[in-house]
């Protein structure tokens, strides 16, 4: 590895949903990123699911758009289509790993399925390629030991939901991170107009870390029947001044996600103090094994139908 810091010009996501989707909408709409001439591929691996990042992206720009250029809509329209037509939509990730600068992994929490992807990747793409993870809470390392010789180009890249709104990017760095790579990826956070923090490569980094186990305890002070999950949400938004109570926030993260989240801390109990804090409450289980993930499908501990 030399000691440039490489550049990043193609770059494909894997996994268009929620998360997957923001960050190519947020790379595509970048103004120092368009300036460069960066090119993003989005991928998934049904049409179905491919539309569905496309539609998340298009709701989100309308909503850009429509503070950019106010009432004017041909404009509004022109700005969307130009972004969307920008992003190339794939089902072939190995073709587009080894056409990239940077592969962002953006695909279910588990650590299984996102070695495998990326063993997979790792013998298609180019050796200079770095490869990220957009994780909430798996170790970096953990997922990085599927790639043969790629430790010191595999980095934590944490965005945050929704992503072309928050400002935060977490940049996780294991042991074997080069400087180089770290700064490559800090410039093109930079150019996506975000914030990158550092941080080292511990359960939840910084974020999570705090906000999954307030979530969950909120889960059980209204599962302990010492309060609605109504006055829970009013009382840290006015009382606290949250833009979401945490029953709010679970639903909008998802369900599904945050248990993925808790399951994996409490079964390992990696580096945690404190077990019962992450430990999955009764009616986070119940929503999610009746298929109720929150804001994505309609339903959670509200309703959004
Ligand atoms: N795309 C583009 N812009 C969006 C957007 C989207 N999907 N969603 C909201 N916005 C913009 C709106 O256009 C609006 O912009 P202006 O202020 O410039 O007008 C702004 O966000 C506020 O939106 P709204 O007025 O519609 O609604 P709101 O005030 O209730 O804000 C929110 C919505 C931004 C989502 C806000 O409620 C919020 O910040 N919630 C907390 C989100 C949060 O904590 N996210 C982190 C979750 S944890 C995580 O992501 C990590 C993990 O690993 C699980
Ligand atoms: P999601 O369920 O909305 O989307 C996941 C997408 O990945 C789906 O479209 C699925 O079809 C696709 N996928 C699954 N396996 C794939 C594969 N092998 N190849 C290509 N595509 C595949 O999930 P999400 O909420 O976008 O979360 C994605 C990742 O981002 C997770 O690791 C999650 O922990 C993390 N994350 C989530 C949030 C959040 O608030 N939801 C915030 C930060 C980070």
């Amino acid at each position: 590895m030399t000691n440039l810091v490489p550049t990043i010009s193609r770059v494909s996501i894997v996994g268009a949903g929620l998360m997957g989707a923001g960050i190519a909408q947020s790379i595509a709409a970048a103004p120092a990123l368009i300036e460069r001439g960066v090119r993003v591929t989005l991928v998934d691996v049904t049409q179905d699911r491919l539309n569905n990042g496309k539609s998340i992206i298009a709701k989100s720009l309308a909503r850009v758009a429509k503070k950019q250029f106010k009432d004017d809509q041909p404009k509004q329209t022109e700005y969307i289509d130009k972004i969307v037509g920008s992003i190339s939509f794939s089902f072939d990730a190995h073709a587009a790993a080894a056409d990239s600068d940077l592969v962002v992994e953006a695909i279910v929490e588990n650590l299984d399925a996102k070695q495998k992807l990326f063993r997979d990747l790792d013998t298609r793409a180019p050796k200079a390629t770095i490869f990220a993870s957009n994780t909430s809470s798996l170790p970096i390392s953990e997922i990085a030991k599927s790639t043969l010789s790629r430790r010191d180009r595999f980095a934590g890249l944490h965005f945050f939901n929704p992503v072309p709104q928050m400002k935060l990017v977490e940049i996780v760095r294991t042991q074997e991170l080069s400087d180089p790579v770290f700064l490559a990826l800090k410039q093109f956070v930079e150019n996506m107009q975000k914030v990158p923090v550092s941080c080292k490569d511990t359960p939840g980094f910084i974020v999570n870390r705090l906000l999954v186990p307030y979530m969950l305890e909120a889960i059980r002070l209204v599962e302990r029947g010492d309060a609605t999950k109504e006055d829970v949400d009013i009382a840290m938004k006015l009382g606290a001044g949250y833009p979401m109570g945490p029953f709010e926030l679970a639903d909008y993260v998802g369900l599904d996600t945050t248990k993925f989240i808790s399951d994996g801390w409490y079964k390992s109990g990696r580096g945690l103090q404190g077990k019962e804090l992450v430990e999955p409450p009764a009616s986070l289980k119940k929503l999610v094994e009746e298929g109720k993930f929150g804001r994505k499908n309609g339903g959670g501990f509200y309703d959004y139908k």
